[in-house]
């Protein structure tokens, strides 16, 4: 039987307010995000712009800059604030006893 949910590490290999990526199908990655307060949220690792990689923006509050363009990508539903229109794929993900998961249908339908 196929879990749900695919452990990928420990928080504490996520920086703060940094971000890893994990590869998946079809060549996509998941951006998976700590925040300051040691939350995480998961995305597709593209910004709704052109496609820039959102893992390597700076996360800020629960929003990450983009580093192409700098629009900011709300961390929980994946919209481009502000001005910009836009919208990433969002992927579940939960902490469980400091590991981090993420929802394996998310990450399978984001490939
Ligand atoms: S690609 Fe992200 S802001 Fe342009």
């Amino acid at each position: 039987m196929t879990a749900d949910w695919l452990d990928i590490g420990w928080l504490d290999q996520i920086p703060v307010r940094g971000a890893r990526t994990v590869p998946v199908a079809g060549g996509e990655e998941i951006a998976v995000f700590r925040t300051g307060d040691n939350q995480v949220f998961a995305l597709v690792n593209r910004c709704p712009h052109k496609g820039g990689p959102l893992s390597q923006g700076i996360v800020h509050g629960h929003s990450v800059a983009c580093p192409l363009h700098n629009w900011n990508i709300a961390l929980k539903t994946g919209t481009a604030q502000g001005e910009d229109k836009g919208c990433t794929p969002t992927v579940p993900v939960k902490i469980v006893s400091g590991r981090v998961l993420i929802g394996r249908a998310g990450a399978l339908a984001a490939a």
